[in-house]
């Protein structure tokens, strides 16, 4: 099977988790697409969806799911996203869509957070993938030169602009052995809008496809 297909899988399985006239977090990535696309066959059961990216809101309204803002809900059962790693403790690195913020922001709001990946992401140690971290556009040589300190390689994403309008750096060869408190670090300093450790609020189901099934662990 291709990695594509292992997504689609995982995706597929995650339907089984949305709750009937409740409103579904919807996260962002080649994995999440195939989550929407299954969705839209079960559109009928919900009540719409929250977007963490307007990638996904786009999708979610080309196939006729109602996007609310975040603001305007008091209550969302569960929250549907990717992830660019996962440990087995499903503390997780996102951002390679440079969509950390937003998913962060639903994450937290979520009761529940379901984790969608193909076999690839499950790691022993997170840090193989780049630390995505984004950043205050004026604030990010200051942002750089703090995480050289704690022993990271910052890459500037070049032609990268969030849908927050911010920037985002890549930070490379971080030793990543206590994933919470370095997520806690990294964000007190000035200029960082958010880091793609979600560790503190990690993900509560990851659901893992490889060409054997899809794997369910919490
Ligand atoms: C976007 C993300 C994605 O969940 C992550 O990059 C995984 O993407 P994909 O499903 O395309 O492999 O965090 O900001």
């Amino acid at each position: 099977m291709t990695q594509d297909e292992l997504k689609q899988l995982a995706a597929e399985q995650a339907v089984q988790y949305i709750e009937e006239d409740e409103i579904v977090g919807v996260g962002t990535g080649s994995t999440v697409n195939f989550f929407i696309d299954a969705l839209a066959q079960k559109k009928h059961l919900i009540k719409g969806a929250v977007s963490s990216s307007d990638a996904s809101t786009e999708r979610l309204k080309q196939h006729g799911i109602p996007v609310f803002e975040l603001t305007a809900i008091d209550r969302l059962p569960v929250y549907i996203d990717g992830a660019d790693e996962s440990n087995h403790l499903l503390e997780l690195i996102k951002g390679g869509g440079a969509a950390l913020t937003r998913e962060k922001i639903i994450a937290a709001v979520a009761e529940r957070f379901i984790c969608i990946a193909d076999e690839s992401k499950l790691v022993k140690k997170l840090g193989n993938f780049p630390l995505p971290v984004e950043v205050i556009p004026m604030a990010r040589s200051h942002v750089a030169r703090e995480l050289v300190k704690l022993g990271g390689d910052p890459v500037y994403r070049q032609g990268v602009v969030t849908d927050n309008g911010n920037h985002i750096l890549d930070v490379h060869n971080l030793d990543i052995i206590q994933p919470i408190a370095l997520e806690q670090k990294i964000n007190q300093i000035v200029g960082v809008v958010t880091n793609g450790l979600f560790a503190a609020r990690g993900a509560d189901v990851l659901l893992i496809a490889s060409k054997g099934g899809v794997k369910t662990m919490t």
